[in-house]
């Protein structure tokens, strides 16, 4: 083994000052083309994405499955948080964002006029890089997007009212937190505010507050980017249950995480274009670009 490490290293020290991952190489239409069985969940299609004068992604075209877990993997500035936001519409709040192109969910244009875009970030949920919980109780992070959108009555006028849910509200709550595996370390603290929580803790509140909506698709951008390895290993292994149920897509720059959790892999590459798409298998083991090897054996990026 120590015979050989230096080599390696000076290999490897060699191909990085040589390499700089910008090849004359033309991505084929045949590289993205990932089959599924069943219909696509979401479906993309020729994808542009402008701001201002400057183009993020380029006719991007990709087709997401339900129940597992999709990874979208690539150099930083090479627009997978830009992707993943054009999932939900969330790039609407950017003023300078032009978005071209057709997002369908369950085969249903998400960008067409009139739709419901509460409806929509409620079917596509979001979890951020840093857990971003609000400043409340914990059960009142879990109930508020549920009382936002109706399926909940508690509180003072609904007492007045007699149509308070708090039975209900205390029965989602529960749900939600053991559903996103944090019931066990918080049911003696609920009342607690959510602040109080640890970051790998937080994390798991926020995917919490997103499942008791409901949703069909959890977008995720670098969920786990902010935590030490024990809160890390514990988001992976409720990424990888959570595929049972929803559409996972997430965004993570660590690629043995993304060959550890997901069954497929999205490759997007400088200047916003995705390269490769397939079984993530295949994906890290066999790519068919040359770039995409560059990229995934640390060559670049
Ligand atoms: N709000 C914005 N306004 C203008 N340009 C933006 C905006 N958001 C992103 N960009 C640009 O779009 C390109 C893609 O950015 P994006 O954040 O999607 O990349 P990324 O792959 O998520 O990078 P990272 O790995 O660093 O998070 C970059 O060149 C970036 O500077
Ligand atoms: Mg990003």
């Amino acid at each position: 083994m120590s015979e050989i490490e230096p080599t390696q290293r000076t290999d490897l020290a060699e191909q990085r000052l040589t390499t700089t991952g910008e090849t004359d190489e033309t991505t084929q239409a045949a590289w993205t083309e990932f089959q599924f069985e069943d219909d696509a969940k979401l479906a993309v299609e020729a994808l542009d994405v402008y701001y201002g004068n400057e183009q993020a992604l380029q006719s991007v075209s990709l087709d997401v499955p339900d129940e597992s877990v999709t990874a979208l993997i690539g150099p930083s500035g090479c627009g997978k948080s830009t992707f993943l936001r054009c999932l939900n519409r969330m790039n609407d709040r950017i003023k300078s964002a032009r978005i071209e192109g057709s997002v369908a969910l369950d085969g249903q244009e998400i960008y067409s006029d009139g739709v419901n875009l509460v409806e929509l970030r409620k079917r596509v949920g979001m979890v951020f890089q840093e857990p971003n919980p609000f400043p409340k109780s914990i059960e009142d992070n879990i109930s508020y997007g549920p009382r936002k959108h109706g399926d909940l009555d508690t509180g003072l006028l609904a007492r007045l009212f007699g149509t308070d849910d708090a039975e209900e509200a205390q029965a989602l709550v529960e749900r939600a937190l053991r559903r996103a595996a944090l019931w066990e370390e918080v049911k003696d603290r609920l009342g607690d505010n959510a602040l109080g929580l640890s970051g790998g803790q937080q994390q798991r509140l926020c995917i919490a507050r997103c499942l008791a909506v409901d949703p069909d698709v959890i977008l995720m951008d670098e969920p786990a980017s902010a935590l030490d390895p024990i809160a890390t290993a514990k988001i992976e292994d409720l990424i990888e249950e959570l595929a049972e149920d929803y559409s996972v897509v997430v965004v993570t720059h660590n690629m043995q995480q993304a060959s550890r959790i997901s069954d497929q892999t999205a490759v997007f590459l400088t200047g916003g274009e995705l390269v490769e798409y397939g079984e993530t298998e295949q994906i890290f083991e066999n790519p068919q670009s040359q770039r995409v090897e560059d990229y995934i054996t640390g060559k670049f990026g």
